[in-house]
């Protein structure tokens, strides 16, 4: 009979960790599950007294209200968690290179790796150990080398991978309610063992038939390309969309036509200002990294262009901004509404709002920015990070942040939509528009607003995807 966990450890209180092991504790209260984390401000965030967690998904509060104290716990002590657990998530951060070998493409992992050696280090039975952050194939093979020459008598390391495939915003009912939970394990009997073990947590709420398990490289290259597979429907809707300015088509009424053949089904054809968030940029680049460095440059270069567009689409739009406000903004007051990189988080991560707002900067335009979840001070280190060198005390000169929607439209000429908040599109506009400077001008980079009822109040509306005559 498999090993019936009873003791889980994750080390990485993050967007994965927090929610993914919180909800194990939620629907497994037979298992004692620790969350750790080095970062002693989020610890404290995650333990607050009135729930102030350190990130917003709506419905976590209530899984953690439920599980906190019960079997769910979260601390700073990484080697006692590592030493009394069975089964370690390994759900740490791994950025994309900014240096060294492989910059701005590969994955730095040496956060996985210093979990990894930690827990060599420090365990004194033997460990089940699920690597759950995002990482390249083959990390898992690094993580065994590093477990097995740092082994003891009887204490033996098994490795799994286990993407987490949760989108933020969504991310309990996703955990509730998964498409498919995909486990890759050696294919030894210890290592399907140790699949089975990891299993059995799962099936207290999956059903069987959607556990899939794989082999090790199957499961890690499977993260990789679902995201890569995600963000290209979104490249190609994109790409289209610049077509459908161009013409007279309308790209909600091309993804919707398409999205109706089965085979390619209706979601993710959304046209946007751009893909952002922590995991597609970063997938797609490692996807590539990993195929030059198996000496697949065609495969690399066709992974790259989805990025590109990508940021040819940001590009694109902040131009269409320019060139509607009749070739200059200098000056001028825009409204950026949303900051997140996408709605229903707080998380700004590679979010197109960064680029845009950074393009009307270097334009010189006055910026007011609102985000109903996003923090100042993360505001502030977002766009100081997109302008290196430029002194965050002129930055300041040229940008608002405004605590409301109906605040930063006060005295704009344009607004622009760079997030899909629902409460965007229940702004009151009538009253919008009184206030703004006029001809009074919106661009909705999320195909959110009913853009004829906006022309009926007077706005001069720019749709994503929609030739501006039409509108
Ligand atoms: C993604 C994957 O969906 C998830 O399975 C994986 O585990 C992590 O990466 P996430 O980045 O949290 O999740 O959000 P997602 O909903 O995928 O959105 C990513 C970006 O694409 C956002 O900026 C979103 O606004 C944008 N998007 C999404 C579009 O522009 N159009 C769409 O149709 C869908
Ligand atoms: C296609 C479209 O499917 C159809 O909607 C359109 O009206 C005409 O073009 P068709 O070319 O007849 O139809 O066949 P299809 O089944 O789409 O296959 C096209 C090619 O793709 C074939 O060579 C097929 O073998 C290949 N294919 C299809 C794959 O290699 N892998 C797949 O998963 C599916
Ligand atoms: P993700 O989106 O993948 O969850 P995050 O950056 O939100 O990534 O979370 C990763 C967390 O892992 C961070 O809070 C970081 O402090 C933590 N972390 C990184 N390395 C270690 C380690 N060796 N031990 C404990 N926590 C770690």
């Amino acid at each position: 009979a498999p090993l019936k966990v009873t003791k889980i450890l994750c080390i990485g209180a993050g967007y994965v960790g927090g929610p993914t092991c919180a909800v194990i504790a939620l629907k497994c209260p037979h298992i004692k599950v620790t969350i750790v984390d080095l970062n002693q401000a989020r610890i404290d965030a995650w333990n607050s007294p009135d729930f102030k967690l350190p990130i917003y998904e709506p419905g976590l509060e209530d899984v953690v209200r439920q599980c906190r104290g019960r079997n769910l716990f979260f601390s700073t002590d990484v080697e006692k968690g590592i030493q009394d657990a069975e089964l370690i998530f390994v759900s740490v951060n791994t950025p994309t290179k900014k240096s060294g070998v492989g910059a701005g493409f590969a994955a730095d992992l040496n956060y996985v790796e210093l979990a990894t050696r930690q827990i060599a280090a420090v365990a004194t039975s033997s460990k089940i150990v699920v690597e759950k952050s995002t990482v390249p194939c083959r990390t898992a093979e690094s993580m065994r080398t590093i477990l097995e020459a740092n082994s003891k008598p009887n204490c033996r390391f098994d490795i799994l991978s286990n993407p987490e495939f949760l989108a933020e915003g969504t991310a309990i009912s996703d955990l509730f309610n998964p498409d498919r939970v995909l486990i890759g394990s050696l294919q030894t009997p210890e290592g399907k063992a140790a699949c089975a073990a990891l299993k059995g947590v799962y099936a207290n709420w999956v059903k069987e038939e959607q556990i899939l398990t794989v082999g090790l490289w199957s499961s890690e290259l499977s993260k990789l390309a679902a995201n890569a597979m995600l963000a290209q429907r979104i490249s190609s809707v994109n790409a289209l969309s610049a077509i459908c300015e161009a013409t007279g088509a309308n790209i909600d009424e091309v993804a919707n036509a398409v999205g109706y053949d089965s085979r390619v089904g209706p979601k993710f054809l959304k046209a946007s200002v751009g893909f952002g968030g922590s995991c597609f940029q970063k997938d797609i680049l490692n996807l590539v990294y990993l195929s030059e460095s198996l000496h697949l440059p065609e495969v690399a270069a066709y992974w790259r262009q989805v990025v590109e567009m990508n940021e040819y689409q940001k590009r694109r739009f902040s131009k269409r901004v320019v060139d509607t406000l009749f070739n200059t903004i200098t000056g001028k007051r825009i409204a950026v509404l949303g900051f997140a990189f996408k709605a229903d988080t707080g998380d700004t991560r590679e979010s197109a709002a960064i680029t845009l707002i950074r393009d009307f900067q270097s334009e010189r335009a006055l910026v007011n920015i609102y985000d109903p979840q996003v923090n100042e001070a993360q505001i502030w280190a977002d766009l100081q990070e997109a302008s290196p060198g430029i002194p965050l005390e002129s930055i300041k000169k040229q940008v608002t942040i405004h605590k409301s929607a109906l605040d930063a439209c006060r005295d704009a000429e344009a607004v622009v939509i760079a997030t899909e908040w629902k409460e965007f599109k229940e702004i009151a506009w009538e009253e919008v528009y009184k206030y703004m400077k006029k001809p009074a001008f919106v661009f909705d980079g999320r195909l959110l607003v009913d853009a004829e009822r906006l022309g009926a109040i007077g706005f001069k509306v720019t749709t994503i995807g929609r030739s501006a005559l039409l509108v």
